[in-house]
């Protein structure tokens, strides 16, 4: 699988770990080269291209703290805008150079993938965060069955590449759904891949064009998928679609698995009302919404906690609940255990809290 080696540090990096912070060399060091930082992995934006008519294929060189990433798994780049680090996690592909290419979807609203499609210019640095997530492959995992929509067919490119270099060692059909024609990503790659492995078959399926309109995964037959009941299902797109496609396929595969990029709705809310919310490390006590995610409530009150997907999937976000309850957004489960860690992005106060923020 494709992932990078770990670094090894240089004896003059390890002789000025002992002799300066991180954040005093990165300050100095970066004057002279925006790349050169003691630890903290970054990259530098070197292409852009068009993906398809509202997303762009982004190409990222990453310096020597980067530690690689297996095919599937997701990243979170931070970017400064406005003097705000902001962050958002992406599925990269590795390119046979070693660059990262991103393909970001402008997202009406969405600062971070607004910034990178339209105004980030060849040059500019954004930080990288350790790889993460499980929608990996491994051998004994074909045949397979790719379900992508949107956006979710960055991760799927990374695998079928990943397929490909291995000289795709079993079944896959890929079905790749998109509103209209134009707005599929990777069309080419993907016929050629297809074209190069008989055993990648391609679907693609617009579901607003023409009059004959393609069915939606709910409704769809996979009636041309030979031996369904053998296959890996792989799924990834919004939430609904991944729970569509989860109910769909239920008793029909041998395993299904799935990655959504943005939150189901959450779980009805029984509770209103604020609570008090105390953060040991800085003393502060805020008042926060029972009906709010906590990394939410504490953004609109100035406090900027680490963070990345903002799905309950990276775990960047995590931090322990000294005392207090909390309600998980997604399965509405409550947790009261003290001295826990929680996941600020997917956990919602339910009484006054202490946290160690
Ligand atoms: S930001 Fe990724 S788990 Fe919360």
């Amino acid at each position: 699988m494709s992932a990078l080696p770990t670094p090894k540090p240089r004896w003059p990096l390890r002789l000025a770990r002992r002799a300066v912070s991180p954040a005093l060399f990165d300050f100095w060091a970066t004057r002279f080269n925006p790349l050169w930082t003691l630890e903290q992995p970054l990259a530098r934006l070197v292409s852009r291209t068009s993906a398809s008519r509202d997303a762009v294929t982004l190409v990222l060189r990453p310096n020597a703290h980067w530690a690689g990433i297996r095919a599937g798994q997701h990243v979170s780049v931070g970017v400064t805008i406005g003097g705000r680090r902001l962050i958002r996690s992406y599925s990269p592909t590795v390119l046979d150079d070693g660059n990262l290419a991103i393909t970001v979807k402008a997202i009406p609203g969405g600062v971070v993938s607004q910034h990178l499609v339209r105004d980030a210019r060849i040059g500019e640095v954004v930080s990288l965060d350790a790889a993460f997530g499980d929608m990996t492959l491994d051998e004994a995992d074909a045949p397979l069955l790719l379900l992508a929509a949107g956006s979710g067919i960055t991760p799927m490119r990374a695998l079928l590449r990943d397929l490909a270099a291995q000289g795709m060692p079993g079944n896959v059909d890929l079905f790749y759904w998109a509103r209209h024609h134009d707005e599929f990503c990777f069309t080419g790659e993907l016929k050629a891949l297809a074209a190069a492995h008989p055993r990648l078959r391609v679907h693609f399926l617009a579901t607003r064009e023409g009059d004959a309109p393609a069915a939606r995964v709910d409704a769809m037959s996979f009636d041309t998928v030979t031996a369904l009941h053998e296959r890996r299902a792989v799924a990834c797109g919004p939430a609904g679609f991944v729970e569509a496609a989860r109910s769909r396929l239920r008793g029909t595969v041998a395993r299904f698995d799935a990655e959504a990029f943005s939150l189901p709705a959450p779980t009805a809310v029984d509770e209103a009302g604020d609570v008090e919310v105390y953060l040991t490390r800085s003393g502060r006590t805020l008042t926060l919404s029972r009906n709010q995610s906590l990394l939410e409530g504490l953004e609109a009150q100035g406090v900027r906690p680490a963070h990345g997907c903002r799905m309950g999937i990276c775990n960047s976000c995590a931090c322990e609940r000294q005392s207090g309850t909390t309600r998980h957004l997604l399965t509405g489960d409550r947790s009261s255990e003290p001295s826990t860690q929680v996941r600020l992005c997917v956990s919602a106060p339910g009484t006054d809290l202490i946290l160690d923020l």
